[in-house]
């Protein structure tokens, strides 16, 4: 299939842990504006260090910051026959500067409401060796990797609920947006991760 997918969705709907089975079925690789920013952070970067600040107050990073991220990013040789986003885009603008560099054929959002969202987040535990996202109850790591896993510093319950009114804002009209370009293909991410995870490979099948 040619062109991008969008994974779209609240913090903690589960795109990261859905993103692998979509990169398994079209073999496009990942691409998390999160994943980059943390990574500038760890790295002590320029940008980084001005997205630090909107990040740990859990607010989205400007957009000129993000477009510039992924500008760049789709240089790559890899990108050449479109990625999965994950988190991106998040505001029109954003998705506006994304339709002019990139064709985007889907957009695949997990549908989860609030009420389960903080509990998810702040239960989130990463595995810094391999990036595997863990939960302390739904999905518990194995005892022999516990030690080390390390959880975000933005899964506070005070940051998720200013993330959750960030997305609320800004972000959800963009799913109508895209639901009106007919490209807003709706995932119940209501159920276990593995349940989500077959509605979401069928989703992706049928493309
Ligand atoms: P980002 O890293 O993108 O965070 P997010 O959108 O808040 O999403 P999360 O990573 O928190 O959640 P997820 O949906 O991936 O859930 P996960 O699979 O881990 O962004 C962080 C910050 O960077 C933003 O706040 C902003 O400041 C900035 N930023 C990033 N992109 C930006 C952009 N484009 N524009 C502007 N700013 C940007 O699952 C969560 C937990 O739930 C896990 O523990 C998992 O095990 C568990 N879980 C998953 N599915 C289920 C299930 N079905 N049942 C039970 N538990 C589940």
């Amino acid at each position: 299939m040619s062109g991008s997918i969008v994974l779209f969705g609240p913090p903690g709907a589960g795109k990261g842990t859905q993103a692998s089975i979509i990169v398994e079925i079209t073999g496009k690789p990942q691409v998390s504006t999160g994943d980059m920013l943390r990574d500038a952070v760890a790295r002590g970067t320029n940008l980084g260090a001005k997205a630090q600040n909107f990040m740990s107050q859990g607010l989205l990073v400007p957009d000129e910051i993000i477009i510039g991220l992924i500008e760049e990013r789709l240089k790559s040789s890899d990108a050449s026959d479109g990625v999965l986003f994950d988190g991106f885009p998040r505001t029109i603008p954003q998705a506006e500067a994304l339709a002019d560099i990139t064709n985007v054929s889907a957009v695949i959002s997990i549908e989860v409401p609030d009420e389960d969202i903080i509990e998810r987040i702040v239960g989130r535990r990463m595995d810094p060796q391999t990036g595997e996202i863990f939960h302390i109850t739904f999905r518990p790591p194995p005892s022999e990797i516990s030690h080390r896993l390390i959880q975000r510093k933005d899964d506070t319950e005070e940051t998720v609920r200013q993330r959750l009114s960030s997305y609320h804002k800004q972000t959800k009209p963009l799913g109508d947006w895209y639901q009106n370009l007919g490209l807003l293909i709706p995932v119940d991410g209501t159920g276990q991760i593995e349940e989500v995870r077959k509605s979401v490979a069928i989703a992706v099948s049928e493309l």
